[in-house]
C-alpha cells in the first residue's frame, strides 16, 4: 500500500517508494565497488529489514549470499536498553567473512552497538553496516555505520518494514505516524 492509502493514519510522509528505491541502486553500486575483491555476506536484522533486503540485494549486480538474525531488547524500562537477547542466530559461521550488516533504522543505536561487537568476537574478517534510516537527535551511542541512506527526525515512523504494534511494515514509503493512532 502506499501513504495515500493510509492517509488519516500519518501525519507527514518523510521518504517515498521512488526515493527508497533509487537511494537502494545508489549505494548497491557503492557497495558493489567497495566490495569488488571480497566475498560479502548480507546479514539483515529481523523483523524490519526484510524490505530493505529485498530491494537492495536485488539492485546488487553480484551474486551475494544472505544471512538473518532475529534479536530483541529486553530489561527493565524501555525496549532500547542496550540488553539484547538473540531470538534466532545466524545460519552462516563469520570465520573470516566479510560482513555487511543491512538495518532499516538505527534508533538509539544500541541495537547495532551490540551487533557489531557479537559480530567482532565470532571472528568475521569486517562488519560494516548499511542502514536506510537513522535518527541523529536519538543517538545514545555512536555507531559506526559505513552506508546510510536517510537521516530523518526524531519521530514514530513506520512503513517499509518500519512497523507499529506489527501494523504498517507492508506500507511501501516511509510516514509519521499521527498521534491519534497510539495515544
Ligand atoms: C528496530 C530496528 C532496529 C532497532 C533499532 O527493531 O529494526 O533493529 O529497532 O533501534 P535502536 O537503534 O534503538 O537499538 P525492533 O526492535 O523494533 O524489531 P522489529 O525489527 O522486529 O520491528
Amino acid at each position: 500500500m502506499r501513504a495515500a492509502d493510509i492517509a488519516s493514519d500519518i501525519t507527514e510522509v518523510l521518504v517515498t517508494e521512488e526515493q527508497i528505491q533509487a537511494k537502494l541502486d545508489e549505494i548497491a553500486a557503492q557497495v558493489a565497488e567497495d566490495y569488488r575483491d571480497q566475498d560479502l555476506l548480507l546479514v539483515g536484522v529481523l523483523k524490519g529489514a526484510i524490505m530493505v533486503m529485498a530491494d537492495f540485494s536485488r539492485a546488487l549486480p553480484t551474486v551475494v549470499p544472505m544471512d538473518w538474525m532475529a534479536v530483541s531488547s529486553y530489561g527493565a524500562g524501555t525496549r532500547s536498553s542496550g540488553v539484547v537477547q538473540i531470538r534466532k542466530d545466524l545460519d552462516a559461521d563469520l570465520t573470516g567473512r566479510h560482513v555487511l550488516i543491512v538495518e532499516d533504522i538505527i534508533d538509539s543505536g544500541l541495537t547495532l552497538s551490540w551487533l557489531l561487537e557479537n559480530f567482532a568476537s565470532r571472528g568475521a574478517a569486517s562488519v560494516e553496516v548499511f542502514a536506510l534510516l537513522r535518527k541523529p537527535d536519538a543517538a545514545k551511542v555512536e555507531v559506526r555505520c559505513r552506508y546510510i541512506g536517510f537521516d530523518i527526525p526524531n519521530e514514530f515512523v513506520i512503513g517499509y518494514g518500519l512497523d507499529y504494534a506489527e501494523k504498517y511494515r507492508n506500507l511501501r514509503d516511509v510516514a509519521i505516524l499521527a498521534p491519534h493512532v497510539y495515544a
